[in-house]
């Protein structure tokens, strides 16, 4: 039996948002025909067996009850561009890492890739919708691009920036804050942008899709991001008072959200915010500013990644000194490499960059992650035999002198700490990047215990 479907939407780029992104609209709406595109065949792989690419909780439910029946993965992009009427790209727009800009504009090779080949491939007029996170006025470059051959075939560019956050990606797909769509404000421009309103009220409340001009759209995504992270900083910064004045970053955390205007999100201090857009965001955010002339605005957003670097960097500190100045030899566990909880990705995740530190200081390292010990592998890929990986988390941690949480894994808050501390070196140290073990309770076991922005517990 042949169905026919509604409308045939194709995603360039299967990676952690175009996958969750089209298995959901491909739940949500079974009469639409969805198919996914990438250049790396070892992904579409994946994507079509039992070991998706990426962990995300509810993901494989998604997939399972949806691929083959109106999902569908694949590498053939030609085919892709040619049978469909709204293409979503999502393709990496990583920092450039050459040229001018490099560190800290926008790559976007892929995406400029990508429409090249859209205006090769296409015999019919097209809604593209960016999905990727791009700076402002990328549209219009997409959009001379698409206009350069005259064909004759009319593209439409949208903008839906989309934010979701790893590990909670299923949850944030379908029960959204808001969706954002942004347009050109002409007739043809509308048309598109209620066609894209039209997919999305399949689940998502009206009153939840917000629309805007196209150019707000995209600035709208890098100044979430930059906010976001902003309050990480914020916070990050005064855990490092308290540390010098005994007062608890919880305490005032807690505090200070109460206030409505503040807020109680997003306020927990940690070793660092990670993952592959806060940063990269924030850096394109920052050359925006500069590049509009706008010096004192680009160095106030680019302290918000100086601060992230100095929590890195005096966490690590903060173990030197406090394990007699010296760390050579000493066998150090990290609990945890994935850049946040109930996710593998370990795509700028503060545990690269302090296990890099801590090896330059000639310690022995162990990781131990739940899901993500195959990325930290790949992280780490230059110290070969120097790191030990190791999945038991009890195993990780028998011999070494201290542990490092770095990740927020619920696994960590519920471990046999009596059984690890006889396991351990003595005197035995724990550090809690994340402030989520209960740190009286491991202090009476034995263990000096050293939170984030909290006065440490130590029995000398
Ligand atoms: P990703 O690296 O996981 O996936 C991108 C995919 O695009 C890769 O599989 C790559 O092979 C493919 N690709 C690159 N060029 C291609 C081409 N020419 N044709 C076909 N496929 C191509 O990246 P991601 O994390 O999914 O991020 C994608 C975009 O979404 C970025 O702009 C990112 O900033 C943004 N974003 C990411 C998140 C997140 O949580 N990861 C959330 C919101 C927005
Ligand atoms: C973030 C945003 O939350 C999403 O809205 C956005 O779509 C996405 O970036 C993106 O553009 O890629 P993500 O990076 O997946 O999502 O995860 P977050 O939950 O934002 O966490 C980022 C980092 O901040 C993690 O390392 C996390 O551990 C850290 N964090 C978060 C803190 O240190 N403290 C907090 O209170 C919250």
């Amino acid at each position: 039996m042949v169905t026919k479907f509604e409308k045939n939407i194709l995603c360039i780029g299967a990676g952690y948002v175009g996958g969750p992104t089209m298995a959901m609209i491909a739940y949500k709406c079974p009469q639409y025909k969805i198919t996914v595109v990438d250049i790396n065949p070892d992904r579409i792989d994946e994507w079509n067996s039992d070991a998706l690419p990426i962990y995300e909780p509810g993901l494989d439910e998604l997939v399972n009850s949806t691929r083959g029946r109106n999902l569908f993965f694949h590498t053939d992009i030609e085919k892709g561009i040619k049978e469909s009427e709204i293409i979503f790209v999502s393709v990496n727009t990583p920092t450039k890492a050459f040229g001018v800009g490099a560190g800290m504009a926008a790559d976007l090779q892929y995406w400029e890739k990508t429409a090249r080949q859209i205006l090769a491939c296409a015999e019919s007029s097209k809604i593209i919708v960016e999905k990727s996170t791009l700076p402002v006025k990328t549209a219009l470059a997409m959009e001379r691009i698409l206009t350069s051959s005259n064909s004759g075939i009319n593209f439409e560019v949208l903008s839906n920036p989309e934010f979701l956050a790893e590990g909670t990606a299923i949850k944030d797909l379908e029960d959204p804050d808001r969706v954002l769509i942004g347009s050109s404000q002409t007739q043809s421009g509308i048309k598109a942008r209620d066609e894209l309103v039209e997919i999305y009220l399949n689940w998502v409340p009206d009153d939840r899709i917000i629309t805007s001009n196209i150019w707000s759209s995209e600035l709208s995504k890098l100044v979430s991001n930059a906010f976001l992270a902003q309050r990480i900083s914020s916070i990050n910064a005064i855990s490092s008072l308290c540390e010098k004045t005994d007062a608890d970053i919880s305490e005032v955390a807690f505090a200070i959200g109460k206030d409505k205007r503040i807020g109680d999100k997003f306020l927990n201090a940690s070793v660092g915010f990670g993952g592959s857009c806060f940063k990269k965001d924030i850096l394109n955010l920052v050359y925006l500013c500069r590049h509009y002339g706008l010096k004192e605005v680009a160095d106030y957003w680019e302290s918000v990644v100086k601060i992230n670097e100095f929590q890195k960097d005096r966490f690590v500190m903060n173990m030197l000194t406090t394990m007699f100045n010296s760390l050579a030899g000493k066998r150090i566990c990290l609990f945890g490499f994935a850049f946040k909880a109930d996710t593998g990705d370990t795509r700028e995740s503060p545990a690269i960059s302090i296990s890099r530190k801590l090896i330059d200081e000639n310690a022995e390292l162990v990781i131990t992650d739940p899901q993500a010990l195959e990325n930290a592998k790949n992280e780490l890929f230059e110290y070969g035999g120097n790191v030990s990986f190791v999945k038991d988390p009890y195993n990780a941690a028998a011999g070494s002198h201290a542990i490092a949480i770095m990740t927020e894994w619920d696994l960590y808050k519920g471990l046999d700490y009596k059984k690890i501390y006889k396991l351990m070196n003595k005197p035995a140290f724990i550090f809690d990047g994340r402030n989520i073990v209960d740190h009286l309770q491991l202090f009476d076991i034995g263990f000096n215990v050293y939170p984030i922005g909290k006065p440490a517990l130590t029995h000398y």
